[in-house]
Parts: structure tokens; sequence; C-alpha cells
């Protein structure tokens, strides 16, 4: 099949790492390879690493970046620090994380990851791992609910996790057109009617449980922030209020010199921030993009520099 993702905020993203020619980049989101190929033709003497934890994505960035100076890594960004120093790299001038699914990764029915079309319930980014099927068929009704409530909003989490409980002591859940029946089946009638994709909530969380995303998110920001070099930016894009806000709270905290309790009248800590903002509040995509690409409508870019 082949590999189709629009980059979003291609041109934000491009301006926003103020890309030196001769300068160390990350790409921890490769994908298809649409963000990194633009990175890396822009470099001379430089070097783009472009990550991916995904095989599929990997063997497709491979492809669309070869003969440009650029490296590709098989691996999650969450260890990417440690990835990039046993290749010798000590610092970067920029990274771009891209966060969530590619598009070809949700088309690609036999992922598992669409609620749309019936396949092997499987979401795992990296095709290691425990799979959803796994995840469904094995945690108790309080841990399912949190997942769905916490990662899904979904207002209907203890219902939809108690339908998942009665369906699999019939027999496992196998599919994904199984598991968007079970979902749907547990909302109210008029919700079930006025709502198109009820299973979509219930899919997002459980793709963020399988692949501990949130997680591997908040390790990878301190690494990959750790080897930025002063005056390197660090460019996110998210698609969800969860990822925004973890990459919010953190951007804030790094770009937040004094650490004193309110209260306090004046300073005592002494703390000095370590990076500044450049993006005060998230871009968006613009209109035209927005149009043209669904997939934009729910992403926001968040770019700070290191200090
Ligand atoms: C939205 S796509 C990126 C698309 C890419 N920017 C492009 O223009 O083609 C997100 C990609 O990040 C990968 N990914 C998500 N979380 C990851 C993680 N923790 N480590 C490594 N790759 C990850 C997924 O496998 C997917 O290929």
């Amino acid at each position: 099949m082949e590999f189709s993702h629009i980059p979003i905020m291609l041109n934000e993203c491009l301006e926003g790492l103020a890309i030196r020619p001769d300068g160390l980049y990350l790409d921890g989101t490769a994908g298809g390879a649409g963000h990194s190929r633009e990175i890396a033709k822009r470099l001379e003497g430089g070097r783009l690493y472009a990550m991916d934890q995904d095989p599929d994505a990997i063997e497709a960035a491979t492809a669309r970046l070869s003969g440009l100076p650029a490296t590709v890594i098989q691996g999650n960004f969450r260890n990417a620090k440690a990835l990039l120093t046993q290749r010798g790299v000590d610092h970067l001038d920029g990274a771009l994380l891209d966060l969530g699914v590619s598009s070809h990764q949700l088309d690609d029915r036999e992922r598992g990851f669409s609620y749309l079309g019936d396949a092997p319930l499987d979401m795992r980014m990296s095709q290691s791992g425990p799979t959803a099927a796994d995840l469904v068929n094995s945690l108790d009704r309080d841990a399912l609910a949190r997942i769905l409530r916490e990662y899904g909003e979904e207002p209907y989490a203890w219902q939809v996790a108690g339908k998942i409980v009665t369906a699999r002591a019939k027999a496992p859940i196998a599919t994904t057109g199984q598991l968007a029946e079970i979902v749907a089946a547990a909302m109210p009638p008029a919700v079930r009617r006025k709502d198109k994709n009820p299973a979509r909530r219930s899919f997002q969380a459980i793709r963020i449980a399988v692949n501990g995303e949130l997680d591997a998110l908040s390790e990878g920001l301190d690494g990959i922030f750790d080897l930025l070099a002063p005056g390197g930016r660090f460019c996110i894009i998210t698609f969800h209020s969860l990822e925004d806000r973890l990459v919010k709270q953190r951007f804030r905290r790094w770009c937040t010199a004094c650490t004193c309790p309110p209260e306090f009248p004046v300073c005592v800590c002494g703390g000095v921030a370590k990076a500044k903002q450049i993006t005060h509040k998230p871009l968006q995509a613009d209109g035209r993009e927005q149009q043209e690409n669904r997939r934009s409508r729910s992403a926001k870019l968040r770019i700070i520099e290191k200090l």
C-alpha cells in the first residue's frame, strides 16, 4: 500500500525550526517523511535524524530521504536521547514532533486503528508488544472505564466498559468491527442517532493506551530538550487536548524563570528560564489547509527556543 500522508503546517514548521544548513535536526515522528524531506533538503553540511517506531514508516522514510543528508532510525522518540547519543550525536539545533497516527496508519485497515471497516484489533504503531485486542480482553471494567474516560473523554465510559466485559465473556473481541458495534450498543439510542461515529472516542482512548502515547511524550520531551543546544527550536504539533496540555505545561515550565509560590512577595528561588516561547498561542492551520486536509483542523503547533 502506497504511504500517503500530507504534512501538516509544513511552512510553519520549517520557519519555526529556523533551519541552519549546517545544523543537526531531529524529526521524532518521521512517518512518510513529509516534513523530514523538506528539512533535509535545506541542509548543507548538516544532518537530519528521522525517527519513527513504525516499520512501515521507516521503509517509506528511507525511500523518500535517499540521497539527502539524513539518517533514518527505527525507534520510539521516548528514547531519542539514548538513540542519538549512541550514534555520536551530542546536540541538536532543532527538533520536530508531529504526534499521533499518520493517515497511512489509519487508512491501512489491516493495522486496526480505524473504527470504519473490519480488521484485526491491533493499533500498535511499532507492530510489536500487546495489541488492542489483548488490552480489551484482559483489563477489568474499572481499568477500561478509566482509559475510556481519561484518554477519550468518553461520557459513557462506564457503560462501554461494561458492554466490553459482557461481550468478551462469550468470545474474545478480535476485530475493529466487533469493538465498534459493542461501543455503539453502549450508547443511548438518541446519542447513537446524533453521533455518526460513536466509537471514535473509544478508539482514540484505546490507541493512546496501547501505544503508551502520553508517557512516551512526557519522557521524549525531556530527553529531546536536554539534547537541544542554546538557540535550538522545539516544534510540536498535537491533535488532542491531553497531548496539548502536556506540551503547554512543559513548555511553560521551561520558559518560567521564578518557581517561587505565587504568594511570595519577592523571588527567593533565583530560578532562570531555560527557554523562551516563540508561539505565545498555538498556531493552527489556515483556512485553506483546513479545507484541503481535514486532519489539520485539530492540529496545534507550539514552538519554543532553548536559551
Ligand atoms: C502524524 S504522523 C507523522 C507524519 C510526518 N510528519 C509526515 O509528514 O509524513 C506520526 C508518526 O509518528 C509516529 N510515532 C508516534 N508516536 C511515536 C513515538 N513515541 N516514537 C516514534 N514514532 C512515533 C507514528 O508511527 C507515525 O508514523
